[in-house]
């Protein structure tokens, strides 16, 4: 035994810089002290069994993409991109209990078995009574704006979403802002800024009148303020303010799994609950809800209406069937269908939960301690770049958080989207730009898609793009698309003087 080691510390000496290094980083890493039990790593509740390989490009070739990509990440071509964080929509990796489901579709026009089981799926889950399956989000909520506004409502949201926000206007509407204060303030650490302001909402009330108001919008884990959740605490004063005026809340269940867990993790008194019955208990609360399955679900394609009101639900299978197709299958395939019933039983799972936070938490923490400016808290399932702050010499007409992504881009191959002043569009009425105090780019991450190794990488290339945030310049934008400008439009680089 004694002549090995000796032997070891000679062999030692030979090894080249680099790996002496790691030798020594190695040896430190093992006087570790053992983690207290609350502070246990998490890992992921899924072994790999097939990978999609990268194509490696080089900084050379990402900056001749992205001057062709008009300096917008959405008109990339996919296999240019190394790390792809632009969405978490339609981007999850299915399981294997979700990949035999699509080997079972029904592909029948009308009455597919599959539909069934998504049904019973979203009624287990949700509770709500009546299910139209839409081909995704934005379907489901053409419908409902379309059968409940009308021209000169109002529709009261906690933040806007843009496609939500679109369709509103589009039936007559106008949305108005009853999120928290706190949740336009990046720095703003309180835990859930995805509130609704009870004051705001009163006095919309007050002015407008409740018939005015076809329904609050309630988006769980609120995307454009950063992830950010709703406490149930906070919606059950909301219900009881909406009841007293006969006010409809829908909910946007989009990330609303991932609203539960973040309630059992900061609300005392859920702390002890299952996820699932905090997911009923919220859905109860509520009056009906619009899906995009493609983040919480699982899957690629997907999205319903859900509503527990028979006349609206009756109306709403009328038009589903001139939009997305019959009442039974609603743009899905059969097999889509299967997939997403199934994942519906998976996003609830704790240990999912768990380390989908965990991940996004994991890179928020990196960025933190390299002093990169993000939204705080960490939402659930994306970090945001406060681009506003990282680059404070680029005026907002100037795009700071759209020149940021394609900064990145550059750098690593890693691939953003902006959520700042491109995001949010023109105002319909004055024609200028909406100027958002959030200003932001997002790192949005795919759900059982990429490791911490892939998040280090994302972590090391942002901190040094903020390295040289002095000399970055902005962009000019040369194409403006007229609705949801943000993935069409294209730009060209500012130069000097
Ligand atoms: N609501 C929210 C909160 C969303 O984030 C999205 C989509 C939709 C509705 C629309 O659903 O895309 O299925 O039609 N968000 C994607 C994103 C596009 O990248 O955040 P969809």
């Amino acid at each position: 035994m004694a002549k090995k080691k000796t032997d070891k510390k000679k062999w030692a000496q030979d090894l080249p810089e680099a790996v002496k290094d790691l030798e020594t980083k190695l040896t430190l890493s093992r006087k570790k002290k053992l983690s207290p039990p609350q502070e246990r790593s998490w890992a992921e509740p899924y072994k790999i069994k097939m990978v999609e390989i990268l194509r490696m490009t080089t900084s050379k070739e990402r900056e001749k993409y992205i001057v062709e990509a008009g300096y917008n990440t959405f008109l990339l071509r996919a296999r240019d991109v190394y790390i792809d964080l632009l969405t978490d929509s339609g981007t999850s990796a299915m399981s294997d209990r979700q990949w035999a489901g699509i080997m079972q579709g029904d592909e029948a026009y009308a009455g597919s078995e599959n539909f069934y089981h998504m049904e019973a799926a979203v009624q287990k889950y949700y509770g709500y009574k009546y299910v139209v399956p839409t081909h995704q989000g934005r379907g489901a909520e053409h419908i409902l704006s379309q059968l409940t506004i009308k021209k000169g409502d109002i529709v009261p949201g906690n933040m806007y979403f843009t496609t939500t926000k679109l369709h509103q206007e589009l039936a007559g509407g106008k949305f108005a802002d009853i999120i928290v204060d706190e949740a336009h303030d990046a720095n703003s650490t309180h835990p859930f800024k995805g509130n609704v302001d009870l004051n705001k909402l009163q006095k919309i009330i007050n002015e407008e009148g409740p018939e005015k108001i076809p329904y609050i919008s309630l988006e769980g884990c609120v995307n454009m303020a950063g992830g950010q959740p709703f406490s149930l605490h906070n919606l059950k004063a909301l219900r009881k303010l909406c009841s007293r005026h006969k006010i409809r809340i829908m909910l946007d269940a989009t990330r609303i799994a991932e609203n539960a867990f973040m309630i059992k993790k900061r609300e005392k008194k859920y702390a002890n609950h299952e996820i699932s019955d905090i997911l009923r208990e919220i859905c109860s609360l509520t009056d009906g809800a619009t899906m995009s399955a493609k983040k919480d679900c699982l899957v690629n394609i997907g999205g319903f209406l859900a509503l527990n009101d028979q006349e609206l639900y009756k109306k709403a299978c009328n038009m589903v069937v001139i939009y997305e197709g019959l009442h039974t299958y609603g743009g899905m395939a059969g097999r889509d269908m299967e997939a997403l019933g199934i994942g519906i039983g998976e996003s609830v799972n704790e240990n999912h939960l768990r380390s989908r936070i965990g991940q996004t938490q994991y890179l928020g923490q990196k960025l933190l301690d390299y002093g990169v400016p993000i939204v705080v808290p960490v939402g659930g399932h994306a970090i945001y770049l406060n681009a506003k702050e990282i680059l404070s010499h680029i005026p907002q007409d100037q795009f700071p958080a759209q020149t940021l992504t394609a900064e990145l881009y550059v750098d690593s191959g890693i691939r953003a989207m902006e959520r700042g002043i491109v995001s949010a569009g023109r105002n319909p009425e004055t024609g200028d730009h909406n100027y958002p105090r959030l200003e932001l780019v997002r790192l949005t991450i795919p759900r059982r898609v990429y490791t911490q190794a892939h998040m280090d990488v994302v972590a090391e290339s942002v901190a040094v793009v903020f390295a040289k945030k002095d000399k970055i310049r902005g962009l000019k934008m040369t194409y403006e698309p007229k609705k949801l400008r943000f993935f069409q439009a294209r730009f060209s680089k500012l130069r000097d003087g």
